[in-house]
């Protein structure tokens, strides 16, 4: 298509995406912006998710526009009218895999010139991924960002009936949109968004850009979702947030925190609450003694460190120190015995030294962690350390990364073998991947279990005795 066609050409830029402003965030009703219904009738969609459980709801709820729509999910890409890329940019090599699969797409495009081609989410918030879109892309017909979903019904009829290319990313959020439709992907679990955006600027980390100023969800909002879910038949939540330890921080005329949101949430008859991601400098005593009460609230807790060193922690714009993290875990340990603790860390960060890595060995060692996701850094166009100097190879990265990996691994043997003999509830998700035998769910704590049962325990819990532990799951036998 050519640029005359293009409509509502508007590209993000980084800059703008800085701006923080601490005005009340408007509620936007997606209800309102929603008239075309049934302009999907007999086509169908397929769409391809990236990167972490914020994007994976935000799949959901693209889905749940498409099928009000009246779209259906195709089975394959090969016969799907609409192809959308709902896209990652934490690191580099997510958005490279974007690119390689775009250039891969363009077959069906020219299978099928009607075809429709979108990339949406994290990588369209940067400047340089749609101008890369523009120059070497022409093919794809329709680029939004995180904060513009609910408008997309506008944009396909944009691209359906004027044949006109869609470039519509806004840098600046401001509001919230309540009442999306929602296909979601699982019948017994759900995610629920508590808060958008992340006001926090690791200097590593693109999302605060991508995803914008932090936006708490009105708590009677998110009790509203949560009580329908009940209705439904969902067993287990997990309150979504870049920092859910801030929930409630943007409110301008109510004091309600992230823990009084625990406290209320704990009365709802709703098997299973988890939340992710913490952040250790907001994860407050008031939290750990909430979780204690156990119920409902779950024994694990993601807490990403990053690093074990002061210096690095310090560069990272952590605004905590190991030793404070070392005493949040403590208490967390004391109020919580059985928990299970994992974290994120990232290895190589601008100016890491060997004796700081091994701070962060260290570190883990002494958390006891059991399991945790670990990343070579990777540098991100508009971020601080992206100016950090760094001399040290990848291949002593790597390194470092197996070594710190293969640390980890003890702690999710260790973390695993703990169960052994035990009886513990399991969610049941379905039948394990290996063997149609075997069902397979996973425990309060986190772990996976395989045990033989019969399938109409599916979406129920169920109490198994753990017979045998291995690194990455738990084999047990039902108790009758
Ligand atoms: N390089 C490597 N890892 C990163 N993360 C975020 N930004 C980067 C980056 N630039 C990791 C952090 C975060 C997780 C979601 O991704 O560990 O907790
Ligand atoms: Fe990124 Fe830090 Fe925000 Fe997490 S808290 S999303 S690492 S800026």
């Amino acid at each position: 298509m050519s640029k005359d066609y293009e409509k509502y050409f508007i590209k993000p830029s980084i800059r703008d995406a800085r701006k923080r402003k601490s005005q009340a965030t408007p509620v936007i009703d997606f209800n309102k912006h929603f008239n075309i219904k049934g302009f999907g009738k007999g086509k169908t969609y397929k769409i391809e998710t990236y990167g972490c459980q914020a994007n994976e709801a935000d799949t959901e709820k693209i889905k749940g526009i498409l099928e009000v729509l009246e779209f259906t999910e195709s089975d394959t890409l090969e016969n799907a009218d609409i192809i959308l890329l709902n896209t990652c940019a934490v690191r580099e090599n997510a958005e490279n895999r974007v690119f390689g699969e775009l250039g891969r797409l363009k077959q069906y495009k020219k299978n099928n010139p009607d075809l429709i081609l979108g990339v949406c989410g994290c990588m369209p918030q940067e400047e340089k991924v749609v101008e890369r879109i523009l120059k070497s892309f022409h093919y794809v017909d329709l680029v939004f960002g995180t904060h513009n979903i609910y408008k997309l019904p506008e944009y396909l009829e944009t691209v359906v009936l004027s044949k006109e290319r869609v470039i519509e990313v806004f840098s600046e959020e401001g509001s919230i949109v309540e009442n999306l439709p929602r296909i979601r992907e699982n019948t017994r679990k759900a995610w629920v968004n508590i808060m958008y955006g992340c006001d926090e600027f690791c200097t590593y980390c693109i999302v605060p850009y991508t995803r914008g100023k932090e936006r708490s969800r009105n708590k009677d909002d998110i009790i509203n979702e949560v009580n329908d879910l009940i209705d439904q038949g969902y067993k287990e939540i997990t309150l979504l947030g870049q920092n859910v330890n801030s929930y409630g921080r943007d409110f301008l005329d109510v004091n309600y925190k992230f823990s009084d949101l625990l406290i209320d949430l704990h009365k709802l008859p709703i098997a299973r609450i988890r939340f992710t991601t913490s952040h250790p400098k907001d994860f407050d005593l008031e939290t750990v003694k909430i979780l204690s009460q156990g119920g409902n609230l779950m024994p694990y807790i993601h807490l990403p460190v990053q690093s074990g060193s002061n210096e690095v922690l310090k560069k990272m714009n952590r605004k905590y120190t190991k030793e404070s993290y070392k005493k949040l875990v403590d208490n967390i340990y004391k109020f919580i015995p059985n928990v299970s603790l994992t974290t994120d860390i990232i290895v190589g960060f601008p100016g890491e030294t060997e004796e700081q890595f091994e701070e962060t060995l260290d570190l883990v060692k002494y958390c006891k962690f059991e399991g945790a996701y670990t990343f070579v850094y990777s540098k991100r166009a508009g971020t601080p350390a992206e100016n950090y100097p760094d001399y040290t190879t990848f291949e002593e990265k790597k390194r470092r990364l197996y070594k710190l990996n293969d640390l980890i691994n003890i702690g999710y043997l260790r973390g695993s073998k703990r169960f052994e003999g035990k009886i513990v509830k399991v969610l049941v998700d379905g039948l394990s991947k290996k063997n149609n035998e075997i069902l397979a769910g996973y425990t309060e704590n986190n772990k996976l279990v395989n045990f033989k049962g019969d399938e109409s325990l599916i979406g129920g819990i169920v109490e198994v005795k753990i017979t045998s532990a291995k690194t990455w799951s738990l084999t047990g036998e039902q108790i009758e």
